[in-house]
């Protein structure tokens, strides 16, 4: 009965799996801070993008870890940087069975760990980095990627990268603007998982957790410049601003459960201290409750196939309980 009067459902296909590909190793390394999260070779990214179309997961978000960085963050717009390699091989091999997809940041790159180049003054410039994001644009969609997933937090940069686009042919590469993203603590795993050199904060570009008129106004002004989906990060902790955009937005609207709400939950169900199974459906359902029509997710796969397995949204071990 449950079941049938359920008002949220989450489709595989909803589910896209974030994925790290390293530059310079020979074997995936574990990700200590995200236990089952690895950095991929380019063979091991191969393998698991094969498991995700088995699994039905929708599509793909990849992050470039490259071996050398510098001040401009050379390596994003490289065509042999890491991230473009790895697009370019995985969009090769997988064409239309799943949808390759990039974020398109400079702070993997950067030897000083932001988002973008720094001005004399050592502050984020913020009209130089979107020279640098129209050039990161246009060697991912050679390289192809299918949607470019902006993620720092710019002003203008939806509107700079689509002319940019638009100008070089790519009529039909897609742009992710990751409109509401606040400057939280949960990105703290993540930082560990692309060997981020950041030492100080991001709090001059990405949003203040106390701000939730701010967020929809960011998405509103992403979708004015273009945006072709907008999302909201982190997720979990940011469901009011999520329901916020979901009720404004015309177009789709996406959300990031990002590296610290998987942490958190892995952490607590290894002390046993929590039903890992129930918190990850949970977690999953609420973010679609609140209104994503696509949730980025760590447990892509393993979610997939849980779905495969029972099509619920919730696994039928916990609903009898
Ligand atoms: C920026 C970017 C970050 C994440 C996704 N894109 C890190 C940041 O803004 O500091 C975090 C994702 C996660 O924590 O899972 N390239």
């Amino acid at each position: 009965m449950r079941r049938l009067v359920a008002e949220t459902r989450i489709h595989p296909a909803q589910l896209v799996l974030p994925m790290f590909v390293a530059e310079g190793i020979d074997e995936p390394r574990a990700i200590r801070s995200m236990p089952g999260q690895v950095q991929h070779t380019l063979d091991s990214a191969a393998r698991e993008v094969e498991r995700a179309i088995a699994a039905g997961v929708g599509g793909v978000m990849l992050f470039g870890v490259p071996t050398a960085k510098d001040a401009v963050g050379s390596g994003a717009s490289a065509p042999d940087g890491i991230l473009n390699v790895a697009t370019r091989f995985l969009a090769e091999r997988f064409g239309d069975a799943t949808v390759v997809q990039t974020d398109l940041c400079l702070d993997e790159f950067t030897d000083h760990g932001h988002c973008g180049v720094l001005d004399e003054r050592g502050a984020v410039d913020n009209d130089a980095t979107l020279e640098r994001y129209a050039d990161m644009a246009i060697a991912q969609a050679e390289a192809g990627s299918r949607i470019l997933g902006l993620s720092g937090m710019m002003d203008g940069q939806v509107e700079h990268v689509r002319t940019a686009l638009d100008a070089a042919g790519h009529l039909d590469t897609a742009i992710l603007a990751y409109s509401a993203k606040y400057a939280t603590a949960l990105y703290g795993p993540f930082r560990e998982a692309v060997d981020s050199s950041l030492t100080g904060d991001r709090k001059t570009y990405q949003q203040d957790p106390a701000n939730r008129r701010e967020g929809l106004r960011e998405a509103l002004l992403d979708i004015a410049e273009g945006a072709d989906i907008v999302m909201v990060k982190p997720a979990s902790l940011y469901l009011d601003v999520l329901a916020d955009v979901a009720a404004a937005s015309d177009v789709p609207v996406w959300a990031y459960q990002v590296s610290g709400e998987y942490a958190m939950v892995e952490a607590a169900a290894a002390n046993g201290w929590i039903d890992r199974d129930r918190m990850i459906a949970e977690s999953l359902t609420s973010i679609v409750r609140a209104g994503a029509d696509v949730v980025l997710t760590y447990w892509a796969i393993e979610h997939a196939q849980l779905l495969g397995t029972h099509g619920l949204g919730a696994p039928t071990t916990g609903a009898g309980r």
